[in-house]
């Protein structure tokens, strides 16, 4: 069966098609950052207007670059949710137009299952996909959520941020130190040269005993520390890259013992990281360390996979195909929050 997938939740417009028996065969994206970057952060009416003229010259790129023909496709998944309202409601009428006038069923995704099935995604075979059940650690920019993933559509959540997602606390702390849009990947290139010890944020809710987490006490923590180098006149890049060395190390210690904490209390000893956050190198250099000890495997998506794309949600509507929970309406087997 060909998958034809569609993202459009945010400020990505993402088109893929996987094949149940080849596997991924195209995806094409078009990321909107270059236009939101003057305002500092999406502007949700020019992400809908920019998804509307974006969406069929990508669904015309998959196909030829798949060899394909639209009617050669069988079913076609989109995210329905959570998301900004009007960027949804382009890749939805979009995909049950399509559906509509293919004739093709339309299986609904949950943007957050995309993510945490997307590690799966990068295994050659499916006998090299980590094996149910395992744990997720889910950091994007608007969600942080620890699951136990017992199979495909199968998810109990463990624990969750109380406020801020960690991908949130990355962006908003950026901000505070004027480092652009969107601020997670450039604090972090950013922490590289950074001096480890020079400043002491806290590490919230580390000791808290469960697996939620707490992150907008370090971003005002980071909000006072800039203050007060600001009143010495010392906000420089070499200070920037202290603080920003500090933060990294303060949110990546506790999404690290989290981790290892849910696996502990579950037994479990198969990891996977999803999300944009997930892209952040000292996560993944913390985690494989600790994993490492404690001989459990952890698994990553593609780089190019961390943010938002139509190949994991493409991916997620042929895993539910395959699992025979493509018709359940959306929400009734899960747990998410949206
Ligand atoms: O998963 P995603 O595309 O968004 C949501 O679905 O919410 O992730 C975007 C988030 C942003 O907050 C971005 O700053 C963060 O992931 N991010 C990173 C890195 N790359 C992306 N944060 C830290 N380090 C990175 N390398
Ligand atoms: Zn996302």
């Amino acid at each position: 069966m060909k998958i034809l997938g569609i993202e459009s939740s945010c400020d990505e417009t993402g088109l893929a098609l996987y094949d149940t028996e080849r596997g991924l065969l195209a995806h094409a994206l078009h990321s909107q950052i270059a236009m939101h970057q003057a305002y500092g952060g999406v502007v949700p009416e020019l992400a809908s207007r920019d998804h509307i003229q974006r969406v069929l010259p990508l669904l015309n790129e998959v196909l030829s670059s798949a060899q394909c023909d639209k009617t050669e496709i069988d079913a076609i998944a989109c995210t329905v949710g959570p998301g900004l309202a009007g960027a949804l409601l382009v890749g939805t009428a979009f995909a049950y137009a399509l559906g509509y006038a293919l004739d093709k069923p339309i299986i609904p995704i949950h943007h957050l299952e995309g993510h945490l099935l997307s590690p799966l995604l990068a295994a050659k075979t499916p006998s090299e996909r980590p094996a149910f059940p395992f744990i997720a650690l889910l950091v994007s920019g608007g969600h942080t959520q620890l699951m136990q993933v017992n199979g495909v559509g199968d998810y109990v959540l463990l624990g969750e941020t109380l406020d801020d997602a960690a991908g949130e606390a990355f962006d908003k702390s950026a901000k505070l130190m004027d480092l652009g849009y969107p601020g997670g990947p450039a604090l972090s290139r950013l922490a590289e040269q950074g001096t480890p010890g020079r400043f002491n944020l806290p590490r919230p809710m580390l000791h808290s005993k469960d697996l939620d987490f707490s992150f907008s006490g370090l971003k005002t923590a980071v909000l006072t520390v800039v203050k007060q180098e600001c009143q010495r006149g010392e906000l420089d890049e070499v200070t920037k890259a202290d603080i920003a060395r500090a933060f990294q190390e303060a949110i990546v210690e506790v999404l690290v013992s989290k981790c290892l904490q849910a696996l502990k209390q579950t037994g479990l000893k198969e990891l996977v990281i999803a999300g944009g956050v997930g892209a952040n190198k000292q996560l993944r250099a913390a985690l494989n360390t600790a994993c490492a000890r404690r001989k459990v495997q952890v698994h990553y998506p593609d780089l190019q996979f961390c943010t938002d794309n139509g190949a994991m949600i493409a991916f997620a509507g042929a895993l539910r195909v395959q699992a025979g929970l493509a018709d359940l309406p959306l929400h009734q087997d899960y747990r998410f929050t949206v």
